[in-house]
């Protein structure tokens, strides 16, 4: 399907409504905001996270209506096999999809000689793979219904190969790539993929970092993201201003950059 130029106009300009979402990732910090957030707009939401015990935590507290407005589905995204049954239970349970949000990542701390493959798998199976495996699934939905947003939680990581973290930030430029190009294939058929790059959270992730850069709290990078992919915006920084130090640092020569403890 090819949109009219007043038809993309018009996406650009008018915030899509949606009354049904999955979010991978849903048992804290962006997840469970982004949960709150859309459930208070009237959204329902499946959410889907291996702590059980969470997910209850965050549907006993939203479902106090006479409608659940939360569907909870523990699943460890590693699981790969899973998915494709999942997902066909939980768009038939939900009636229907309008967006699927992947905010399922890890950061584990690593030294600076630290080469833990453990750890870094663990980061690529999470951050990269299990999005990969719940974004095919909803490619295929979307392509064939021609319409849904698809958004995935990259990070300001990915932007460089940073030193303290090779693996993380492997992880999150991955991701930017494959959100890239499944961009341009699912484009023609108006749907609309999001990649959405936040610079430091106050969530569990970032708990006791030290001091991080223009730290946001989690409900402002929530509504932020909520409000960019309902514009369909296609790369977006959390908050805005990363958008331009990052220019610059992409910039930095690899000799300087080097030299930085960055
Ligand atoms: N916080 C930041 O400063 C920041 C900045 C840039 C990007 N990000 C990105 O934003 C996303 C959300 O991070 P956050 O800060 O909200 O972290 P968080 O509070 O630690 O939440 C991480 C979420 O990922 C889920 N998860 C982890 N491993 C999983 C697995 N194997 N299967 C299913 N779910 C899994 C966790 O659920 P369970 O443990 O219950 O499974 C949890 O719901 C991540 O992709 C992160 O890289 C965060």
């Amino acid at each position: 399907m090819h949109l009219t130029f007043g038809e993309q106009i018009g996406c650009l300009i008018m915030p899509t409504v949606w009354k049904t979402a999955i979010v991978v990732g849903a048992s804290s910090g962006i997840g469970e905001e982004i949960t709150r957030q859309l459930v208070a707009q009237g959204c329902t939401v499946a959410i889907v996270a291996r702590r059980l015990q969470e997910l209850e935590r965050i549907a006993q507290s939203l479902n106090t209506g006479q409608s659940a407005k939360v569907l909870l589905y523990p699943h460890d995204v590693c699981v790969y096999d899973e998915v494709p049954a999942l997902f066909q239970k939980i768009t038939h349970e939900l009636g229907g999809l309008d967006v699927i949000i992947y905010a399922a990542g890890v950061m584990p701390s690593v030294q600076p000689s630290e080469y833990a493959f453990a750890k870094d798998r663990q980061m690529i199976e999470v951050n990269l793979l299990g999005a990969v495996a719940w974004f095919n699934e909803a490619a295929q939905r979307f392509e064939r219904t021609k319409a849904g947003t698809i958004v995935g939680i990259s990070s300001v990581a990915g932007e460089r190969g940073r030193y303290p973290q090779p693996v993380y930030c492997t992880s999150k430029a991955a991701l930017n790539a494959y959100l890239e190009a499944l961009r341009n294939r699912l484009g023609r058929f108006g749907v609309k993929v999001v990649t959405i790059k936040p610079g430091p959270v106050a969530t569990p992730m970032t708990e006791g970092l030290g001091k991080l850069p223009l730290l946001i709290p989690v409900d402002r990078a929530a509504r932020e993201i909520i409000q960019s992919a309902q514009r369909g915006k296609a790369n977006v920084f959390i908050p805005g201003i990363w958008r331009w130090i990052f220019l610059i640092i992409r910039n930095i020569p690899s000799f300087v950059f080097q030299k930085l403890k960055f």
